[in-house]
């Protein structure tokens, strides 16, 4: 082997891997004050992973040859769920080839057309809420989300097709994020779970629904006209001019399902999880918004991404030896760089802990040092699409409720299968 691993702790894999289960946030940040930053973590079943906290660093990473950084690979326990052709889980050519395909539909400016939507389905579930009495927002958002993404997404029209699609991948979604199945997976591996009766009772009811749909479309009549990503997609053509196969466009709808709905209502709910413990924030926006603007909504959101990101970092696998942050690291490591860490560091953001939406309005986010969506080849597709949702969901909360915090004391970081999420759900107290 070319090189040595950064330190770490020394304390069994097992042992390491129970504590970056249970408390991730505290771990990685024992590991930096104790190592520095960059430090290798042996988690079971995900091999050596070392973590980079220093912006330069990570901007080698973003910024390095896709061949020697595998983010596909790093991947792989979500193919059950996702499929083969899944973009998250391609390399390279592959990875090209498919995100290429993807990106136009996910174009910042193509955000406005869903606008109408986003809004219509966060007033419906905004009017549902119990008033006076404690209620955690994360299911709440995340019925939200889930919504639509069916509509923008799926472009599902059809409000009975719409309910049978959301209990079936709703069922769906929840099996996978279960922790005792995530073990199972990491235990039997990807393929065979693939395989196994057990999982193949859960996909294949929404398989059946998603291809349905994907058939239905292809047929409709008004296809060029319509403006949600699967109509999008099927118009779409590879560089030989073929179209995505259903298979292809049924392993990028999961993909878009699983990658972009729970993300968006977790990160609203820390959002609002900030806000109700930050009054005057909550103030500000809400008059900006109600005035029409939504710079500082923005940086709400910014600050809320930067304190509390929901994906504590990215992976990269190495195919050749390389040399990282002055170390040569060996081939088959897992780079990490580290969102959460890089998020807190004080040298980029003066009083790291505090929540402060102005520091965005002072400076911009920086394209190494603010990376809730990851970078480089394989940043977030729906960075835009999330932003904006956030930004729809947001506004019709604060201009519709008034909104306390049920208890002052922040809620702490939680993990819920690979996401990092407020113990409470968001709790607040809500008033028309
Ligand atoms: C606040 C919400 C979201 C967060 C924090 C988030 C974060 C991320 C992160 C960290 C990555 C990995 C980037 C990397 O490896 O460098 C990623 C990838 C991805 N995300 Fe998101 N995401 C969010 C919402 C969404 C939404 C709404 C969609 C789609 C509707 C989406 C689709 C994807 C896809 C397709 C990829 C894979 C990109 C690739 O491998 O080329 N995400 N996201």
């Amino acid at each position: 082997m070319n090189g040595s691993l950064p330190p770490g702790p020394t304390a069994s894999r097992a042992f390491q891997t129970v504590r970056w289960i249970y408390r991730p946030a505290a771990m990685l940040e024992d590991c930096q004050r104790r190592y520095g930053d960059i430090f290798t973590l042996r988690i079971a079943h995900e091999g050596t992973w070392v973590f980079l906290a220093h912006p330069d660093a990570i901007k080698q990473v973003f910024t390095g040859d896709p061949r020697l950084l595998h983010a596909g690979e790093a991947n792989i326990v979500l193919l059950p769920m996702l499929g083969h052709h899944s973009v998250l889980l391609l390399d390279e050519a592959a990875h090209m080839s498919q995100r290429k395909l993807m990106l136009p539909s996910f174009h910042g400016e193509r955000m406005r057309g869903y606008e109408q939507v986003m809004a219509e389905v966060a007033r419906a579930e905004i009017e549902r809420w119990p008033l006076g009495e404690t209620y955690a927002v994360r299911p709440a958002m995340q019925r939200i989300t889930l919504e639509v993404i069916m509509r923008t997404v799926f472009g599902v029209q059809d409000e009975a097709r719409r309910a049978r699609l959301r209990s079936t991948l709703a069922e769906a979604l929840e099996w996978g994020s279960d922790p005792r199945r995530m073990a199972m997976l990491a235990a039997l591996g990807p393929q065979r779970i693939s395989r196994s009766g057990l999982f193949r009772r859960v996909r294949e009811p929404a398989d059946e629904l998603i291809y349905e749909e994907i058939g239905l479309r292809r047929a409709a009549p008004d296809l060029s006209q319509r403006d949600d990503v699967l109509s999008l997609l099927l118009q779409a053509r590879h560089d030989d001019g073929s179209p995505m196969s259903d298979e292809e466009l049924r392993d990028e709808l999961m993909t878009l399902l699983v990658a972009g709905h729970e993300t968006t209502a977790s990160t609203l709910a820390w959002a609002i999880e900030r806000l109700v413990r930050h009054p005057r924030a909550l103030a500000r926006m809400r008059e900006e918004v109600e005035a029409g603007e939504d710079e500082y909504m923005d940086a709400v959101c910014k600050e809320t991404l930067r304190l509390r990101p929901i994906l504590a970092l990215v992976l990269r696998r190495l195919t050749e030896p390389m040399e990282i942050g002055g170390r040569s690291l060996p081939a088959g490591v897992n780079l990490a760089p580290c969102i959460y860490l890089v998020h807190r560091r004080a040298d980029v953001y003066p009083e790291p802990l505090a929540f402060r939406p102005e520091r965005f309005l002072e400076q911009p986010a920086g394209t190494y040092t603010w990376i809730p969506f990851g970078g480089g080849v394989r940043r977030c597709l729906g960075a835009s699409f999330a932003l904006f949702e956030m930004k729809v969901v947001l506004r019709e909360v604060v201009t519709r409720l008034g909104l306390r915090a049920r208890d002052p004391r922040p809620e702490r970081i939680t993990r819920r299968a690979i996401t990092l999420v407020p113990e409470r759900g968001g709790e607040v107290v809500a008033e028309r």
